[in-house]
């Protein structure tokens, strides 16, 4: 299992998020997007210290640990919770099902023994559906940490999985 981090070491990435970023309301999603990254997720600590440290009257910045988790909570990209060494996102929408995708969803269900939003028990993998990714004309279309795969079908799901052992 990977260990959550520790309190000081998310402090001092909302730090360097915040440094790099600025404080301002515009800079909100590059600093969640860059805590997510760095930790793998956000943890509540961090809503707590971008809160803290996001305080600037003078910009009108104010903002409640609710409102920056219900911003993480909303975006595809952002995680509250600790995901795997590697994330499959799988689009769900309808011109990648049509055309095969809910095959290669049992599929890779079946192959992880995980339902949606889940994370196999030593932390390799964590399994999510996404909105479309813009690229139908390969659907179905499954992306593994940064990279693409088109046109995927069932077969393929243990070849593309072993790419990452
Ligand atoms: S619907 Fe799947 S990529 Fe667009």
């Amino acid at each position: 299992m990977i260990a959550p981090p520790v309190e000081n070491e998310v402090v001092a990435v909302v730090q360097a998020a915040i440094d790099k970023h600025g404080k301002k309301r515009d800079a909100l999603i590059p600093i969640l997007s860059e805590v997510n990254k760095k930790l793998g997720y956000i943890p509540g600590e961090a809503f707590r210290a971008i809160q803290q440290m996001l305080h600037n009257p003078a910009e009108q910045v104010r903002i409640s640990e609710g409102q920056l988790y219900g911003l993480a909570s909303f975006y595809d990209m952002l995680s509250t919770k600790p995901r795997g060494k590697h994330v499959i996102k799988f689009c769900e929408n309808a011109p990648c099902h049509v055309v095969g995708g809910k095959a290669v969803w049992d599929a890779l269900r079946e192959k992880l023994n995980l339902n949606n939003g889940g994370t196999t028990l030593d932390s390799k993998w964590t399994l999510v559906t996404t909105s479309c990714i813009g690229l139908c004309s390969v659907g179905p279309v499954l992306l593994i940490d940064d990279d693409m795969y088109g046109n995927v079908t069932p077969e393929q799901i243990s070849d593309i999985l072993k790419h990452y052992e």
